[in-house]
């Protein structure tokens, strides 16, 4: 029997849980989704600055575990003559008007094909979300007080962290377990080639992600992303098997009752002290990490040092939403 093929582009700028819901439910549509991923430019000319660079986002999507393929460059208005040659028959995106800089709705050629399917889009987050917070926290705009409300979400995450989690494989009979930790905020390219490894070094992967409050403890700043984000965002990524809320401090009976035999410390950690009490379990892992120079600190600095231009954008995007 053919299999149904299901096309669903996009951005996925500062690729969060959002996305990867909108990524799921387009799945859910067919046998095999492809990613259609556009160019800096193309959203530049279309849409505003884009924060991640095209190879920073394309890895995202590609780590996400909903995503069968990718391609790369995908118009901004989608074009039926090229997902025809990927032989797509549905297109699937957020329940969100999306226009190009000449006032065309992106999706009107599939519209016209009958090819378009629209999926929920996920409350609470988005790149402009993000970018706000960020913008928010160090105190630059107060106008984006009333429009970023840092409403409440917590039962709707939960949700969500309860149907993410019924896509994991938790079978963990004769697997090699290797566990990792951190607060992986803004989850980025340089987080998911680093689970990425990790993986490799057995075959069954628990991640452990620091409460709010811990990590508040221990790192002067608070992270933008609140720990069922940072949760929802790992579960999403095709190298995790399980996430499990992590103390800081590493014991034997915490890292037995997972059964974990390996220790990844996390590639830009600075507080290695953490694992003195398991050290013979670590494992360092020594391949090279491509976007190691990707941080939560790097991500906000980049915004911040284009103030202006993200200003902008987010004026526009929030003109529309
Ligand atoms: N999406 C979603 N829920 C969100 C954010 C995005 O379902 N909270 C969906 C979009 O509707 C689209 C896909 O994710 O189908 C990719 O979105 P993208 O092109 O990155 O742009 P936006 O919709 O603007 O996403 P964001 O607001 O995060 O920039």
């Amino acid at each position: 029997m053919k299999k149904t093929i299901v096309w669903a582009d996009g951005c996925f700028d500062m690729f969060h849980y959002g996305h990867a819901n909108a990524l799921r439910q387009s799945r859910q549509l067919g046998n095999k989704l492809i990613a259609g991923i556009h160019s800096n430019k193309s959203i530049l000319e279309n849409k505003g600055l884009p924060v991640m660079e095209d190879d920073e986002r394309i890895e995202m999507v590609s780590s996400c575990r909903y995503v069968d393929e990718v391609v790369i460059d995908a118009p901004f208005v989608t074009q039926v003559d090229l997902i025809r040659k990927y032989n797509v028959d549905i297109v699937a995106h957020g329940d969100d008007l999306i226009f190009s800089n000449n006032g065309e709705d992106a999706y009107h050629q599939v519209k016209n094909n009958n090819m378009f399917r629209e999926v929920k889009r996920t409350h609470g987050i988005s790149t402009t979300e993000i970018v706000g917070r960020i913008l928010l926290k160090q105190s630059l705009e107060n106008a984006f007080k009333q429009k970023i409300t840092n409403e409440c979400h917590t039962e709707y995450q939960n949700d969500l962290i309860k149907t993410f989690k019924q896509d994991l494989d938790n079978n963990k009979k004769n697997k090699e377990i290797v566990f990792t930790d951190g607060n992986y905020d803004l989850l980025h390219a340089g987080h998911a080639n680093a689970l990425k490894s990790a993986k490799s070094m057995g075959n069954y992967l628990i991640v452990g992600v620091h409460e709010d409050s811990v990590v508040k403890q221990y790192n002067k700043n608070r992270s933008i992303l609140d720990i069922n984000e940072r949760i929802l965002g790992l579960l999403a990524c095709k190298y995790v098997d399980e996430v499990v809320i992590s103390p800081y401090l590493i014991s034997n009976d915490f890292i037995n009752s997972l059964g974990a035999t390996k220790i990844v410390p996390s590639y830009d950690v600075r507080d290695n002290y953490r694992y003195n009490n398991v050290k013979d379990l670590i494992s360092y892992d020594f391949k090279s990490n491509n976007f190691s120079y990707l941080s939560s600190e790097y991500i906000t600095g980049k915004i911040l040092t284009n103030y202006q231009q993200f200003l902008c954008r987010q004026k526009k995007r929030l003109e529309i939403k």
